[in-house]
């Protein structure tokens, strides 16, 4: 646990810091999230100068590829997907920094052979020891993976090495618990780094900001004022040539589990009392442990899946998911849900929270909107063009954000009112643009502040959230039970019914 000194305020706020001199070994070094996001965001961080000149990076995978070929692959994810790569020369420094070592995850030689190389590097660069083992692999690996490492004796130093495990982190409760009795097995919570990535986005942490270092939000931020809560994470992207892993995992574990869980926690968690990694998580853990699905005896009452069927978007016809390539033609899996859930404390008791999360929806958008109550009497009521609560909108991508919605009077001898907004947007206010989630997180692991990363406990709530949805979902059914939405449309009717029935509808995006 790093203590407030060793971690200064943080969110939002953050002071510079660098990291000590390590070696960022990736295991996964040929897979795309290496490519597009993990070598790019360490391109950006040296390039800014968070890192130290000695940060040196090993990738590890299968395939037989040498150092000059793996540097060439990550010069054109740097390229193609990062801030490009500057100059030369700030280039040919960072990729003398870059290393590949072939190794199979299942076979304890390949540990041997990486340990040994591993200290060489030690010596040549001067690591002194410090290691961030990034688990960037197929899910099936993150057991061996981790039993191996603790086997060769790679991360028996607490305060020297570290593990990152990428999502998902389980597929379900059981399975979860049993990943964190082996994690708990070959090393020591305080190492674990257990990545949401919607946790390194800025705006993400901005919510905390936002609540805790403003005094005139929170006294609102209650059941006394607010009507309800509603989060949407929209997607324009299908299935992509994901299809199989999204198979096995559909929305309610790609998404619901663990980002629209971290957002909701964050949104409804009680005040921390510092800003230490575990006074935040406690309180997150405390609102999860508080949440469940509004009627899990009525599920249809609290939890809607939907599947994108064949539409149009943007002038061109897009296949249904039963149709894309891989995809089992009669798939129940869910690339929409739909959930209403309760969190049954002092300050929720009784606020309904919404979510929404689907692909192939008409807009990328991820928003966070608190609802207000209604004034108590409306005496404006002839004079309004329509009866609209006070909406507080916490943008989160793109178009990065907060807009506060309230009545105003039209100009002119009528009394007529409408709805305005009072917006904030951080591209006209900090006039730049947020950095990727992972060059925070990447950061963050290597200096061991674990405030962005979900612990155990708080992984297990909040799978234990949504089993009973899960558990109804794996059950075999007809296929035509699974609701249907057009690609390029908001959602089945199913969904709108679950606002509908409340007297509520969802945000028009
Ligand atoms: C990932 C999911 O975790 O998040 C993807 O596996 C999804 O299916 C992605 O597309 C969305 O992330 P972002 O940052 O683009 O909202």
């Amino acid at each position: 646990m790093v203590t407030l000194l060793e971690n200064p305020l943080r969110v939002g706020l953050q002071q510079e810091r660098t990291p000590e001199p390590s070696i960022i070994i990736i295991f996964g070094a040929s897979g795309d999230l290496t490519q597009r996001k993990l070598v790019p965001a360490l391109y950006q961080l040296k390039q800014e100068r968070r890192l130290p000149p000695e940060v040196t990076i090993v990738g590890v995978a299968r395939r037989d590829w040498s150092h000059d070929y793996f540097r060439e692959q990550m010069r054109e994810g740097v390229e193609q997907f990062g801030t490009g790569i500057g100059s030369e020369e700030a280039w040919q420094d960072f990729a003398a920094g870059l290393f590949y070592c072939s190794g199979n995850m299942d076979e304890q030689a390949s540990y041997q052979k990486l340990k040994q190389f591993l200290a060489e590097l030690d010596e040549t660069r001067k690591t002194r020891g410090n290691r961030v083992f990034y688990l960037a692999v197929s899910p099936n690996f993150f057991k061996p993976g981790l039993r191996n490492l603790g086997a060769a004796g790679m991360i028996e130093d607490p305060i020297k090495t570290r593990v990152v495990i990428e999502k998902p982190f389980g597929k379900d409760l059981g399975t979860a618990k049993s990943l964190n009795r082996v994690v708990q097995q070959v090393c020591r919570e305080e190492q674990v780094y257990r990545i949401d990535h919607y946790l390194g986005k800025e705006t993400v942490q901005n919510i905390l900001v936002f609540r805790f270092a403003n005094a005139i939000f929170e006294p609102l931020w209650n059941r006394q004022f607010v009507d309800h809560v509603q989060i949407t994470v929209a997607e324009t992207v299908g299935v992509e040539d994901r299809a199989g892993y999204y198979e096995t995992s559909g929305a309610l574990r790609d998404m619901v589990q663990n980002h629209l869980m971290q957002l909701l926690a964050i949104t409804a968690m009680e005040p921390p009392n510092s800003l230490e990694a575990d006074a935040i998580r406690n309180e997150k853990v405390k609102v999860l442990q508080a949440m469940h699905l509004a009627d899990i005896h009525n599920l249809e009452r609290s939890a809607i899946r939907g599947q994108y069927g064949p539409g149009w978007m943007k002038g061109q016809p897009i296949p249904g998911y039963r149709q894309e390539p891989n995809v089992n033609p009669e798939s129940l899996n869910p690339t929409f849900v739909a959930m209403k859930l309760m969190i049954d404390n002092w300050r929720w008791k009784g606020v309904p929270f919404y979510l929404r999360t689907g692909k192939r929806l008409p807009k990328k958008v991820t928003e966070i909107a608190i609802q207000f109550k209604e004034v108590p009497l409306l005496i404006f009521k002839s004079a309004a063009q329509q009866t609209n609560q006070n909406i507080l909108a916490l943008r989160i991508q793109p178009n990065e954000g907060i807009a506060l919605r309230f009545e105003a009077k039209m100009p002119g001898p009528d009394l007529r009112t409408r709805t305005v907004d009072m917006d904030f947007s951080y591209g006209s206010s900090f006039g730049m643009a947020t950095a990727d989630a992972y060059h925070r997180l990447l950061l963050d692991a290597m200096l061991g502040d674990q405030t962005l990363f979900t612990r155990a406990d708080e992984v297990e709530e909040a799978w234990r959230v949504v089993t009973p949805a899960l558990s109804a979902w794996e059950a075999p059914a007809d296929p035509s039970t699974v609701p249907q939405y057009e690609a390029g449309t908001w959602q089945p009717p199913e969904a709108e019914f679950l606002m509908n029935r409340d007297g509520r509808h969802w945000r028009r995006l």
